[in-house]
């Protein structure tokens, strides 16, 4: 669907979806409006389950663990909100966390009189002990306190793909619980299996590399700690008397009046998807990162940058630190008065049509510059990129 004007490098933030699979969910939304009554009290419930059963074989974990949300960060604030924190505790996070999962922590933890704590990562991760050395930065936040770890799967800032599994264990072996935010990891990382990580809660959204449509979230919650796990929102179906059913799924299933087609559509994402190339989903997410990898070489040797991270820490994101900004100013992850953080990542977009982004990580004083790869991108683009940087850069200090 994309405009094509637009060199589009940034699939990583808000995903892209095929036109087949939006004709999937029209179908699904015809159908609501065919008759919203009988599709909302009849047919919903066996709806999500077999978008369940889809997701469930391509996350690898039971059908009933699952609940769907719009997205990731309410995955993140309604697990925060029922972990039931107490004065004093602490949720562990770190530097490179995504800002609207940190604020959703802070939220809840003042409430709580519970704290944050936000040790920094080395950055950049040194390359020959990099997954260690990131190990080492998180578990250095571990006190007697901390009852949550809230963890990416994949970064967002610097596009990390975490040890997550040494991670999960080290906070199990502690008796932490594992909050991991994976908002981009279906889809990217090859063999994501929640089965085999075992974490106590587990969200992502299908709409950036499943290439669903937007409003598509999963939160796994591990089945012994489903009893009173509950949304954010209570909806009729609080009060619905029991059945067989477990409260965790009536509840989350039908969170009020919305539009579920875009979470309803997901299964034929993941079938439209593995259609495009002959051996399936694991070649597009093979595909993608060899991509991100050729590209990252390119501009990091280009423009004789430092590498951010070894490749066994990059899937189809991948940051470049650039040239500090010309006006001296420290890297911004957010727009105070501009349309971007940094007017680099305006002139590309203005001058050479590149859609990309361009920030830091908080606190840190790299600037970078984040590529993401999916199928409709090619090689020449981000020679395209490179061209205009090089131009662009060298303006900058004239
Ligand atoms: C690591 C990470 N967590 C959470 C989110 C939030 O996703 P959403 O805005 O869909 O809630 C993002 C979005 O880019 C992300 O990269």
């Amino acid at each position: 669907m994309h405009d094509p004007s637009i060199v589009f490098l940034n699939h990583g933030s808000f995903g892209g979806c095929p036109r087949e699979v939006l004709a999937a969910q029209d179908v699904i939304r015809a159908r609501m409006e065919a008759e919203p009554v009988r599709f909302f009290v009849e047919e919903l419930q066996g709806l999500m389950d077999k978008t369940r059963d889809a997701v469930a074989g391509f996350v690898d974990c039971d059908w009933d663990d699952l609940a769907f949300l719009p997205n990731a960060t309410t995955g993140v604030a309604v697990a925060l909100e029922n972990i039931g924190l107490k004065p004093g505790d602490e949720i562990l996070a770190n530097d490179h966390e995504y800002p609207a999962c940190l604020n959703n922590a802070r939220r809840i933890a003042e409430r709580a009189g519970a704290k944050v704590v936000i040790p920094r990562l080395p950055w950049p991760v040194p390359l020959d002990r990099g997954e260690q050395s990131v190990i080492d930065a998180i578990l250095a936040g571990v006190t007697q306190r901390t009852r949550v770890a809230l963890i990416s799967h994949v970064t967002s800032p610097s596009g990390l793909v975490m040890p997550i599994e040494k991670l999960t264990a080290a906070f199990k072996a502690r008796g932490i619980l594992t909050l991991i935010d994976g908002a981009h990891a279906p889809g990217m990382v090859e063999g994501l299996s929640i089965r085999k990580l075992d974490p106590d809660f587990y969200t992502a959204n299908c709409h950036k590399w499943v290439c669903s449509p937007k409003g598509s979230a999963l939160l796994y919650v591990r089945k012994a700690l489903q009893k009173n796990f509950r949304p954010l929102v209570l909806s009729n179906n609080a009060e619905l008397p029991k059945t067989g059913r477990s409260q965790f799924l009536t509840e989350f299933d039908y969170i009020g009046t919305s539009d579920y087609s875009a979470i309803l559509a997901i299964p034929a994402a993941i079938s439209s998807m593995s259609a495009m190339l002959p051996s399936g989903f694991a070649a597009v997410m093979r595909h993608n990162r060899d991509l991100t990898l050729r590209a990252r070489r390119l501009i990091t040797e280009a423009i004789g940058s430092t590498p951010v991270a070894p490749e066994s820490m990059i899937g189809s994101i991948a940051s470049i630190f650039l040239p500090p900004r010309g006006d001296g100013a420290p890297p911004s992850t957010r727009p105070p008065t501009s349309r971007y953080g940094d007017s680099l990542q305006e002139r590309l977009i203005d001058r050479w049509k590149i859609q990309v982004p361009v920030w830091g990580v908080p606190g840190t004083p790299q600037r970078v510059l984040r590529i993401s790869a999916q199928l409709y991108n090619s090689f020449e683009q981000y020679e395209y990129l490179l061209h205009a940087l090089r131009h662009e850069l060298a303006a900058e200090h004239l």
